[in-house]
């Protein structure tokens, strides 16, 4: 929301997209005005396709769909609820498989992790493989897509208490909204990984958090 709200405030033409048509309707009325919408479940390949292709040419894209679970450990979790988790790999896959076809040259796609990936916490497992998994797409994506450029966005504790953190300010959905922003507009940045977390990933936190978010 917040990535589409300061893009269109910088002059972009911004679409939307989720999978509930109810959601978009909601997102658009508190979005400025000009923001367009499409439904898609980016988890199904085709319809991650049928939405570029509908949407060519696109200049940048940002993914950041979630699986929507709890953090849980691997040895606490089933293969069916992890691979449901992993959805958000494959979300991240389709739009790498399929955007290049439907991309300015010039472009950028930019993608979502998370703290855990390359900073593991116990009881976060299956969090902390999908973050590193879909930071592992990055590199390879960057030369492979070239010369259109991949970069993502780890972020950490967002909206949350900055008690865990080094910066004593609690990230807030703007500054990952900055952040994409500069990813999208600085050609020289390609085949990069920043964290947005206030320095959580040097360890500042154990994972003792009362109230955790699903992602
Ligand atoms: N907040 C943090 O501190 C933090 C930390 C680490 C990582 N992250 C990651 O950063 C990203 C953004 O976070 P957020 O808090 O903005 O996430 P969020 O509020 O959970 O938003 C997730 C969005 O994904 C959409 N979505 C879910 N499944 C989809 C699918 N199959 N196809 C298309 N859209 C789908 C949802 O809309 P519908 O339900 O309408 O489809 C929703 O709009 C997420 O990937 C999250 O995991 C956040």
């Amino acid at each position: 929301m917040e990535i589409a709200r300061l893009s269109t405030t910088l002059g972009a033409d911004v679409i939307i997209s989720s999978r509930s048509k109810s959601n978009l309707d909601a997102a658009i009325a508190s979005l400025p005005e000009g923001v367009a919408a499409y439904a898609a479940d980016a988890t199904i390949a085709q319809e991650a396709a049928q939405l570029l292709q509908d949407l060519a040419p696109l200049d940048h894209i940002v993914v950041t769909a979630s699986s929507g679970m709890a953090a849980s450990s691997i040895p606490d979790t089933s293969p069916e609820t992890a691979q449901a988790a992993f959805s958000r790999f494959w979300m991240s896959y389709h739009v790498l498989h399929f955007a290049p076809n439907v991309m300015h040259s010039s472009g950028s796609i930019t993608l979502l992790s998370g703290s855990s990936g390359r900073r593991p916490i116990a009881g976060y497992g299956v969090w902390s493989s999908l973050h590193g998994s879909i930071e592992s797409l990055v590199r390879p994506a960057a030369l492979e897509l070239a010369p259109i450029r991949v970069n993502a966005i780890s972020p950490g504790g967002i909206g949350l208490a900055p008690d865990r953190q080094l910066a004593h300010h609690a990230g807030q959905p703007i500054d990952i909204a900055k952040m994409a922003i500069a990813l999208i507009t600085n050609p020289a940045v390609t085949s990069t990984i920043v964290d947005v977390d206030s320095g959580e990933r040097l360890g500042t936190w154990s994972g003792e958090a009362s109230a955790m978010p699903s992602r």
